[in-house]
């Protein structure tokens, strides 16, 4: 609403569920390209930057840079020439350095990797504040957060209090650095684990794995049921996948510990003895 102007395109990265929310919303404020989509292949994977067929003169082109449902990650920022970037970081936001001077926006819903629902980061570059317009609501100007320090409505204190805590933990844990080599061990520990044999099937195809969201599959639906159950009893809640992909999902977000992440295994090893 406040980027795409009256008369121009904005081009969107077709990779997955939050991607095609993104597109069905921007529709209603004008006219949006896709620029490439990966869902012929059921969004197992990121698109290779040849895929990708820009708009000239586009507005900005918009990407999800974590796929949260199908369990994908972009590696790299795509090259996409003068437009600016605008990224839902939503769930990878702050598991790794970011690029911000390759970006014109990025926001992230605060729930995955920042602190608790019901706060949104919003970095925005400061010449993009005056594309918006005098004829958007008060509260959905950018420009009135920006002139305003984030304060122009009583804010949600208590979820910006526990996300200020969350960034002073970030920092003890070494940055954004930090993070990203825990991320990137915790992540390669269970993607490991699925490759190991044969019995469990990772769905995301490998150069596209996400750190964040591990997405598997076991042989069948009962098994997956099983394993569901059986995990839950041990105390590792939450694995089902999304209801939109099936199978399991393990979402290790930053604060996830890594000792939680060897349970897992075990757990799996363990299932997989008993059951495979
Ligand atoms: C990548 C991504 N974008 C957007 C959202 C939506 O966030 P919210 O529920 O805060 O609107 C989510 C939530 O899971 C997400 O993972």
């Amino acid at each position: 609403m406040n980027l795409l102007t009256s008369g121009s395109t904005a081009d969107y990265i077709d990779t997955g569920s939050w991607a095609v929310k993104a597109i069905k919303e921007a529709k209603r404020v004008g006219s949006v390209h896709v620029t490439g989509s990966t869902k012929a292949d059921s969004y197992s994977r990121i698109p290779e930057s040849g895929e990708l067929k820009f708009t000239p003169g586009a507005a900005y082109v918009h990407m999800t840079s974590n796929n949260t449902i199908e369990g994908t990650q972009w590696k790299s920022i795509p090259e996409v020439g003068n437009a600016p970037l605008v990224c839902d970081a939503s769930s990878d936001i702050f598991s790794r350095p970011i690029d911000i001077g390759r970006h014109g926006l990025v926001y992230a819903g605060a729930q995955k990797n920042l602190g608790p629902s019901g706060v949104t980061l919003v970095m925005i570059r400061e010449d993009l504040l005056q594309r918006s317009n005098d004829s958007l609501h008060t509260m959905l100007d950018y420009r009135t957060h920006a002139n305003n320090d984030s304060l122009y409505n009583t804010p949600n204190t208590f979820g910006i209090y526990v996300l200020g805590l969350t960034m002073k933990w970030l920092r003890a844990s070494g940055g954004l650095s930090g993070i990203q080599a825990i991320n990137e061990r915790k992540a390669a520990k269970l993607y490991a684990e699925i490759d190991r044999g044969g019995f469990y099937r990772g769905t995301a195809q490998k150069g596209s794995r996400s750190l964040m969201n591990v997405t598997f599959r076991l042989p069948t639906e009962d098994l997956e049921k099983t394993f569901n159950k059986e995990a839950t009893a041990a105390g590792l809640d939450g694995l089902k996948g999304h209801r939109l992909v099936g199978g399991m999902r393990a979402s290790l977000y930053n604060a996830f510990p890594e000792a939680g992440v060897d349970v897992l295994v075990d757990f799996m090893r363990e299932f997989e003895r008993r059951r495979g």
